[in-house]
């Protein structure tokens, strides 16, 4: 597939970046989408690196900057604008966003959380499941709207908790999913074959109930 013809894809960082790293090594192959950016709001993110170390541009936009939510998420647009993007990822971007920008991308933003969804949005979510004593964890691809990890679900991926799992290793089983299901939902998304109709997710112009 020519480039011009490839999904445009703008990933949002604060951390580390193995999603975004996941995203990267999809697109390297045959994958209707390209990641043409990488913004974070830490310029010590590790995720950065990742992105230079693939051909990728990458920009900071710095939330200390500004004097406030709003200011932040403007700039962040601009930015993220420059890049043209058809559809923006979060990709373990650590700031709570305005619900204009969250309205100004309604349909083409997605983000992974790591937990299925609705149980235990917000943070700690490994501990918090192990607090819970659930037999079952995982991730949760969703696009996003204003309330906080509440937005429309495109794929879950279910992992076991195991009798003697901690954090840590709790953590890395569904991280490895995550690392499967995000570039998933990426492709279905370029392919055209994902949309956000109202709270309804279409694939294939079918209502995903559930998954
Ligand atoms: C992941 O667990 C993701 O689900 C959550 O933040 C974490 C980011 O990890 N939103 P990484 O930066 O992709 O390694």
């Amino acid at each position: 597939m020519p480039t011009s013809a490839r999904t445009r894809v703008v990933a949002l960082i604060s951390g580390r970046g193995t999603n975004l790293q996941a995203l990267l090594d999809a697109a390297a192959g045959d994958f209707p989408a390209e990641i043409v950016g990488i913004i974070s709001n830490r310029e010590d993110a590790a995720g950065l690196e990742r992105g230079r170390a693939a051909g990728v541009a990458v920009d900071v936009v710095s939330h200390r900057d500004f004097e406030s939510r709003e200011a932040f998420d403007q700039a962040l647009l601009e930015r993220i604008e420059a890049f043209r993007p058809d559809l923006l990822v979060l990709a373990g971007f650590m700031r709570i966003l305005t619900d204009e920008f969250v309205q100004y991308f309604e349909g083409r933003m997605l983000n992974i959380h790591p937990s299925l969804l609705p149980a235990f949005p917000g943070l700690d979510t490994h501990r918090r499941a192990l607090d819970a004593g659930v037999p079952e964890h995982g991730a949760t691809v969703h696009f996003v709207t204003p309330t906080l990890d509440a937005g429309p679900i495109i794929i879950q991926a279910r992992v076991p908790v195991e009798l003697d799992d901690d954090e840590h290793i709790l953590a890395a089983r569904v991280l490895r999913e995550e690392h499967r299901i995000y570039p998933l939902a990426v492709h279905w998304f370029a392919q055209g074959r994902l949309r956000l109709r109202g709270d309804t997710v279409l694939l294939d112009g079918e209502p995903l109930r559930s998954v």
